[in-house]
């Protein structure tokens, strides 16, 4: 457990640069996911790894009392500033995913939005979105793909930044076969559906210096690259969002495809 300690510390990654422009583009899978696991008024919602909370507030607008968590202070300030703007009332709270603060079979529905993945212990992760979900609820999950962008992306980063050897990689919750190890069999996992989430920017030096400014995982490879390494970075990541563009003009629309997952448990 300790070296999975010291593998989350490292990982903070996500607390550097600004992640709320970031998940702008994961507001609609989101949406996408809280219709996917059949929501009710008045149903106990958790968004875990909620980041600046867009699945948690998209939960509560339509009328669930929803609460958010994830280990970045500095994102759960966000997503609070964005509740109190809306008038939403969410609770938002600081907490590991691998560590629930909340009780077993706590909440009616139990959502992850590409956040869950990123847990150095997966088995564990996994045990604590099962358990804090009340008997005949459900678990939603978006989950990015090996063979889609973030695949293609994290794939590259980690050539240049290798991951510990211990670390399993996100990518493996896209695969049926590991949600199975983590989920249990077939008959667990209700529904698993192929999705693409769409980004949409002006062009792939737009995409760039925004990620480049604020997402963590980018920034740090850069900060630890010199010069030379840094340009062929990022010529391989213009490269991989040119492959991965579907906008058929002179804009860019990554499409990076994703399982949206549904279990009932
Ligand atoms: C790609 S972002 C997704 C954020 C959000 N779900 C969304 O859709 O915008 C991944 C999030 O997982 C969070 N995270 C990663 N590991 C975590 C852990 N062990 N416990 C809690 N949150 C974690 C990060 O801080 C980050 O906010």
């Amino acid at each position: 457990m300790a070296g999975f300690d010291a593998i989350k510390q490292q990982q903070q990654v996500w607390a550097a640069g600004d992640f709320a422009v970031i998940g702008w583009n994961l507001v609609y899978p989101g949406e996408l996911l809280c219709e996917a696991v059949e929501l009710r008024g008045g149903h106990e919602l958790l968004d875990v790894a909620t980041g600046a909370g867009n699945a948690a507030l998209s939960a509560a607008r339509r009328n669930c009392d929803a609460t958010g968590i994830d280990y970045v202070p500095g994102l759960i300030e966000r997503a609070s500033a964005r509740a109190a703007a809306e008038g939403l009332p969410v609770r938002f709270e600081v907490g590991d995913c691998e560590q629930l603060p909340f009780a077993d079979e706590s909440f009616d529905r139990v959502l992850s939005v590409f956040g869950s993945i990123f847990a150095p212990d997966q088995e564990k992760a996994a045990q604590e979105l099962i358990r804090v979900c009340r008997s005949g609820g459900k678990i939603g999950m978006a989950n990015w793909t090996l063979d889609g962008f973030w695949g293609h992306a994290f794939a590259l980063i980690a050539r240049y930044v290798a991951p510990p050897e211990s670390l399993r990689s996100p990518l493996e919750w896209g695969t049926e076969t590991r949600l199975k190890a983590l989920f249990g069999e077939t008959k667990s996992l209700t529904k698993i559906s192929k999705r693409s989430a769409l980004f949409r920017y002006r062009d792939n030096a737009h995409w760039i210096d925004v990620f480049t400014t604020c997402f963590g995982p980018v920034m740090n490879v850069l900060a630890k690259l010199d010069e030379k390494r840094s340009k062929e970075f990022l010529r391989n990541l213009d490269d991989t969002l040119t492959r991965f563009n579907v906008s058929g003009d002179g804009t860019l629309m990554v499409s990076a495809d994703y399982l949206e997952v549904v279990i009932d448990k």
